[in-house]
C-alpha cells in the first residue's frame, strides 16, 4: 500500500536548513492502523504530508497503491489525491461559512459525482461521525470535539482507501477520543488503511502497530 525508500525531506538552505526526514524508508501494509509516535519536531507531521502527496521530498520515493506519486504531474498529483486519499489536519480547517454539510462536501467538488449523490454521501459521512442531526450549523455553533468529527467526515467523505490523521484528539477530552478511536476502529474494519500521528499511547493503543519517529528517522 505504502512504500519509501530513503526520504529526505530539508526546509531551508544554509544557516536555516532544517533537515525534518532523514532517510525515512517505510512499508505499511493494506488494512494496516499504523500509529506514528515521537518527539515535537521529530518529523510526523512532515512524513505525513509527504505521504499524503502533498509535499515533496527532497529526495527519495513515495509508492501510494503502486503510484509513485512524485513522478506525477501537479494536476495528477491533486486528482490522486482526491481519489485515494482522506486527511485529517492538526488543525481542522473548517471553512466558517460553509455549514457542517458543505464542509464535509468540499472534496466531492471535483468529483463527477451528480449533486444528489454528493449530498448523500455528505450526509452518510456526517452520520457515520453522529453529527448528522446538526449537519446545517455552522463550525463556529458546534463544540472542539465536534469540529474533529466534521474534519474526519470529510476525510472519509469520499470512501479513501488510505485516511491520513495528523493527531485527530490532540485537543480532545478522553470520552471524545474514545469515539473517534472507535470509528477508526470501524473504518479500519471495513478495510481502509489508516496511519495515525498521535502523542498518547492510550491511542496508539488503538492501532496494529507502532513506528516512533525520532530526528527524522524511524527509531525502531
Ligand atoms: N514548512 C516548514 N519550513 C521550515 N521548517 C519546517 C517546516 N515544517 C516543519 N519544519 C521543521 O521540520 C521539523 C519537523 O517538523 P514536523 O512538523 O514534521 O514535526 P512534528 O513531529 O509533526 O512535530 P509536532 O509533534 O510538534 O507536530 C521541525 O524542526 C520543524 O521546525
Ligand atoms: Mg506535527
Amino acid at each position: 500500500m505504502i512504500k519509501t525508500e530513503n526520504i529526505i525531506k530539508k526546509y531551508g538552505s544554509g544557516d536555516s536548513e532544517v533537515i525534518a526526514l532523514n532517510g525515512v524508508s517505510l512499508h505499511i501494509n493494506e488494512g494496516e492502523f499504523t500509529a506514528v509516535m515521537g518527539e515535537s519536531g521529530s518529523g510526523k507531521s512532515t512524513l505525513l504530508s509527504i505521504l499524503g502527496a502533498m509535499n515533496s521530498p527532497t529526495s527519495g520515493s513515495v509508492e501510494v497503491n503502486g503510484t509513485d506519486i512524485y513522478k506525477l504531474s501537479k494536476d495528477e498529483r491533486s486528482m490522486f489525491r482526491g481519489r485515494e486519499l482522506g486527511f485529517v489536519f492538526q488543525s481542522f480547517y473548517l471553512v466558517p461559512y460553509l455549514t457542517l454539510l458543505e464542509n464535509v462536501m468540499v472534496p466531492l467538488v471535483i468529483t463527477k459525482k451528480t449533486k444528489k449523490e454528493k449530498l448523500e454521501m455528505a450526509e452518510y459521512s456526517l452520520d457515520m461521525v453522529g453529527l448528522g442531526s446538526k449537519s446545517h450549523r455552522l463550525p463556529g455553533e458546534i463544540s472542539g470535539g465536534e469540529m474533529e468529527r466534521t474534519a474526519i467526515a470529510r476525510a472519509i467523505v469520499n470512501r479513501p482507501s488510505l485516511l491520513l490523521a495528523d493527531e485527530p484528539t490532540g485537543n480532545l477530552d478522553s470520552k471524545t477520543g474514545k469515539a473517534i478511536m472507535s470509528l477508526f476502529s470501524d473504518f479500519n474494519k471495513t478495510g481502509m488503511t489508516i496511519v495515525m500521528v498521535t502523542h498518547s499511547s492510550e491511542w496508539a493503543g488503538y492501532a496494529g502497530r507502532v513506528i516512533r519517529v525520532a530526528d527524522g528517522q524511524i527509531a525502531d
